[in-house]
């Protein structure tokens, strides 16, 4: 009698404390949506090495003293599941030009989850065009998957599209051009890896593209230095081994523990962004919305 009291007893505080972490672990999912990061993100050259790593500032920073150029970044604002207001968005842009000016605002695609739905998405860009406009800086963006029947040559985009094109800036570091252009993203049906812009071998170039597996589509002679991106919501909703991505996306970087945050990659310097909104559903963990300011040096 009392070994089975014993073994009840055992049983209910297992099941209690099982009960307890997934209310915790739906708690924190439902509030990290509304928690931005605003973070600092420093990219320095990248070594030749045909694997990928994590950038170690510490041994990349080399002989740089100030970055090159300085982007606001932010990606995958699926804006009708972003619990990020966009005024705190727009104060973050004000703060991060406050403190040292900004050569552009930078978005990396994905509008809305439903292109159908995107007038939300566009009103939401439109409000970080006027704070763009009202500052001076330039507002740039490619599309991502989510984006696909979009024309981002419209005017509602608010962004100029950088697909093709090359914005041309000078490195306050060294006095060298620095050239940006982009990539935009065909959908994930029928996919096709768009070809890189040809930036001259004398400049360094910054590519912005919606999904970091571009990068394993690029030709031998691409020249891409520095390449800013999304897509992956950092797993979004972050499961044990890694299953969110083995189970429910077919992405390969994230298969090689390719992510989020900085790596080196055969003399590109990558940037997998967070990103701001939600796909599918209004929950995030282990994956905080994030925009950044991207300090390049170059
Ligand atoms: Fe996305």
């Amino acid at each position: 009698m009392s070994g089975l009291s014993t073994g009840l007893l055992i049983l209910i505080i297992f099941l209690s404390l099982l009960l307890l972490a997934v209310i915790v672990v739906t708690v924190i999912a439902v509030i990290e949506p509304h928690t931005l990061k605003v973070t600092t993100r420093k990219m320095y050259p990248a070594s030749k090495i045909p694997g990928f790593k994590k950038q170690d500032p510490s041994t990349a920073s080399g002989s740089f003293s100030q970055p090159g150029i300085r982007l606001f970044f932010f990606s995958d604002l699926h804006a009708d599941i972003c619990l990020i207001k966009p005024e705190r968005l727009i104060s973050a842009i004000r703060e991060a030009h406050g403190s040292s000016p900004l050569d552009a605002v930078i978005f990396g695609g994905d509008i809305c989850n439903d292109y159908q739905v995107n007038e939300k998405g566009l009103s939401y860009l439109k409000m970080i065009s006027d704070t763009c406009n009202e500052i001076g800086i330039p507002f740039y963006g490619v599309t991502g998957n989510h984006d696909f029947g979009f024309d981002p040559s419209d005017c509602r985009a608010f962004f100029e599209c950088i697909e093709n094109k090359q914005i041309h800036f000078t490195s306050r570091a060294t006095g060298k051009p620095v050239v940006l252009c982009g990539v935009d993203d065909s959908g994930r049906k029928n996919r096709v890896w768009y070809k890189v812009p040809d930036v001259p071998s004398d400049c360094t170039s910054v590519l912005a593209v919606h999904n970091p597996d571009s990068i394993l589509h690029f030709n031998e002679d691409d020249h891409v230095d520095f390449m800013l991106s999304g897509h992956f919501h950092a797993g979004q909703i972050k499961m044990p081994f890694k299953l969110e991505f083995l189970l429910l996306r077919d992405d390969k970087l994230p298969k090689m523990n390719v992510v989020e945050g900085i790596f080196e990659h055969n003399g590109t310097t990558l940037f997998i962004s967070r990103g701001v909104g939600c796909n599918k559903l209004p929950f995030r963990l282990g994956a905080l919305p994030e925009v950044s300011v991207v300090e390049i040096f170059a």
